[in-house]
């Protein structure tokens, strides 16, 4: 009985300092995420034709826009359990529920700097993936978004579960990309589109949330541990690509699979990226085999 007594003593001391850990969490990750980042680039203008607009589509499939807003721009919900929270791009048409009329500024701040137009951080928005951006690549991303037809979906909003704010506070989950981008950084104008290592720096920026700044990969920042690692593709001969071929390369983008003849884990979005142009593909490959060995 005594044994019982203590047992449910310690429960309770348990239980207690689970409570408390979680209000500290919520408490400190409000405290971070209500910080304002203060942006003052001037409005980039949105163009109205056809090649911008094609160009637009081209990279809203293979940046991966269109994974998390779904391909109508309407916005969709990628997860949605307990202790996560609710990971899902919003509406970004006319449409009910949408943004209304395309804002040059709202646009270029959500998609280069992670923030709106007063500066409040955005959750789950990988800025940090396009804050490199060139100013005619974000312009042309604008001009597809707002060519787009409105649709009528009304999107709950992205929430932070405690999970996700214990990894943020941890520094194992990113949650607001914006406080990890240079508000200040000058942007290039334009890109010269080449099979050169330049212009695969410039794509490979797309790469690095999931196979990290190095390339050396392992596992996705706040994913569940069931995701498959990314897979280091730095020159490394054993743990990386050292020993592929450029066909190899190809057909891991565009047909999923490996030398071995295995699948490509679907998790890599080899549909989207498989999209991409020979130019630049060889382009990533030509910058890819300049990496040198990662450890991972
Ligand atoms: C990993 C999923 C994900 C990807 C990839 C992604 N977004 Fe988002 N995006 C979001 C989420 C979630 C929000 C809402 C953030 C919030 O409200 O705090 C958002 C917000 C936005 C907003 C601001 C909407 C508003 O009402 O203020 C724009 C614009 C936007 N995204 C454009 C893009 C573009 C363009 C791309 C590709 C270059 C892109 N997004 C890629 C998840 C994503
Ligand atoms: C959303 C996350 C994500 C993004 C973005 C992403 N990858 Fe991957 N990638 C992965 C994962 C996960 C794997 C491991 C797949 C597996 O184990 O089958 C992978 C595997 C690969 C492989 C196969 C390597 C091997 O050894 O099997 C190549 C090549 C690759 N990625 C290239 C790229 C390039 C180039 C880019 C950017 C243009 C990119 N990936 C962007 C997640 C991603």
């Amino acid at each position: 009985m005594r044994y019982l007594r203590w047992l449910g003593k310690l429960v309770l001391i348990v239980v207690v300092l689970a409570i408390l850990g979680m209000a500290f969490a919520y408490w400190r990750s409000n405290q971070l995420l209500a910080q304002r980042i203060q942006v003052d680039e001037p409005a980039l203008a949105i163009p109205t034709d056809a090649t911008a607009i094609a160009r637009g589509e081209h990279l809203a499939v293979t940046r991966g826009c269109t994974d998390c807003h779904d391909s109508d721009f309407g916005g969709k919900v990628l997860v949605e359990s307990f202790p996560v929270g609710r990971i899902a791009g919003p509406n970004l048409t006319r449409g009910r529920g949408g943004m209304g009329e395309p804002d040059p500024i709202k646009l270029e701040r959500a998609i280069r700097h992670g923030v709106g137009t007063d500066g409040h951080l955005l959750i789950y928005m990988p800025a940090t993936d396009f804050a490199g951006l060139s100013d005619a690549d974000t312009a042309d991303l604008m001009a597809y978004i707002a060519s787009r037809p409105p649709v009528d979906r009304v999107m709950a909003p992205p929430l932070a579960g405690p999970l996700i704010r214990v990894l943020f506070l941890l520094g194992k989950a990113p949650l607001a990309y914006g406080l990890h981008v240079d508000p200040h950084a000058a942007h290039v104008a334009t890109v010269e589109a080449a099979p050169t290592v330049e212009y695969g720096r410039y794509l490979a920026q797309g790469c690095t949330g999931c196979h990290r700044a190095d390339f050396s990969g392992g596992h996705v920042p706040g994913t569940p541990p069931s995701f498959a690692d990314a897979a280091n593709i730095t020159t490394d001969p054993v743990r990386g690509i050292g020993k592929w071929s450029k066909a190899d390369f190809y057909n891991a983008l565009r047909h999923g699979k490996k030398p071995d003849g295995k699948d490509v884990d679907a998790f890599m979005p080899w549909r989207a990226l498989g999209t991409m142009s020979d130019t630049e593909i060889d382009a990533l490959w030509a910058y890819l085999r300049t990496l040198p060995a990662g450890k991972r």
